[in-house]
């Protein structure tokens, strides 16, 4: 969990204290937003939520999870055909299009490329370090390992949580200046407020989701969420 700062008075910072925030059915109805409705996925959302999962199974999960939603997200990728010669004779096959980008949000990110590569395993993944800062709850960028070569059908962010919207809006100011045909943004849990903001602020990307919770407590956390899904991966508690 990002270390909370604290204010002069030496009172814990309460960066969304006071911020009004849309109801989850209020942004049920975003038309790029895609929340699963899969059992097998609302099953797995259960064991990663749980607080006694620990981070082995928590990351399998999390993987796990990314697969699933690699899956959904997926659905519309661009085909082209090319001719292959079958042990019996010729046909003509289908491929995927141009290249895949997945573009994980260090450190949570991780799980969840893992799991797209199992979809697809060569996609290129271009690793983006953004860090939430605990008192203003801003995104600072530390590491960015995109390529300049792009040759992409589409990029997906992906990061398993998207609370405020700060990491998420940073991420696609970024990959926008690659001039990537299509952006979409996969997360495994989102608040209401960030499904609002980020539609807003950028209306033209698609967001796939495994799960919409009820809001962000003072602190920016989401409820009811899971936690800290990077210190949750990766044992840094
Ligand atoms: C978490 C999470 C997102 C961000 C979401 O990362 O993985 O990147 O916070 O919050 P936001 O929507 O309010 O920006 P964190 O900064 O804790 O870094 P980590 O992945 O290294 O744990
Ligand atoms: N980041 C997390 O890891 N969890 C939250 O609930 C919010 C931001």
């Amino acid at each position: 969990m990002t270390e909370t700062t604290t204010s002069s008075g030496g009172r814990p910072s309460l960066p969304m204290q006071g911020i009004p925030q849309p109801r989850r059915d209020e942004v049920l109805d975003l038309p790029r937003v895609h929340i699963s409705t899969h059992p097998v996925m609302a099953h797995k959302m259960t064991a990663l939520r749980d607080k006694n999962t620990p981070p082995p199974e928590f990351y399998r999960q999390v993987k796990e999870i990314g697969a699933l939603l690699a899956y959904e997200a997926t659905a519309n990728l661009t085909l082209e055909t090319v001719p292959i010669e079958t042990p019996m004779g010729p046909m003509v096959g289908e491929r995927l299009a141009g290249g895949i980008g997945v573009t994980p949000i260090l450190r949570a990110g991780l799980g969840l490329a893992e799991g797209f590569r199992e979809v697809i395993p060569d996609a290129q993944i271009w690793h983006l370090g953004l860090r939430r800062d605990g008192q203003t709850l801003q995104a600072i960028a530390y590491y960015n390992q995109l390529p300049h070569r792009v040759d992409l059908q589409v990029c997906y962010a992906v990061d398993p949580m998207l609370a405020t919207g700060g990491s998420a809006i940073d991420a696609i100011n970024v990959l926008k200046r690659r001039d990537i045909p299509r952006l979409c943004y996969v997360g495994i849990i989102a608040a209401p407020y960030v499904l609002l903001k980020l539609s807003q602020t950028h209306p033209d990307i698609d967001i796939y989701i495994a799960a919409l919770d009820e809001s962000l407590n003072d602190m920016g956390y989401i409820l009811p969420g899971l936690g800290d899904a990077g210190d949750r991966q990766f044992g840094t508690f």
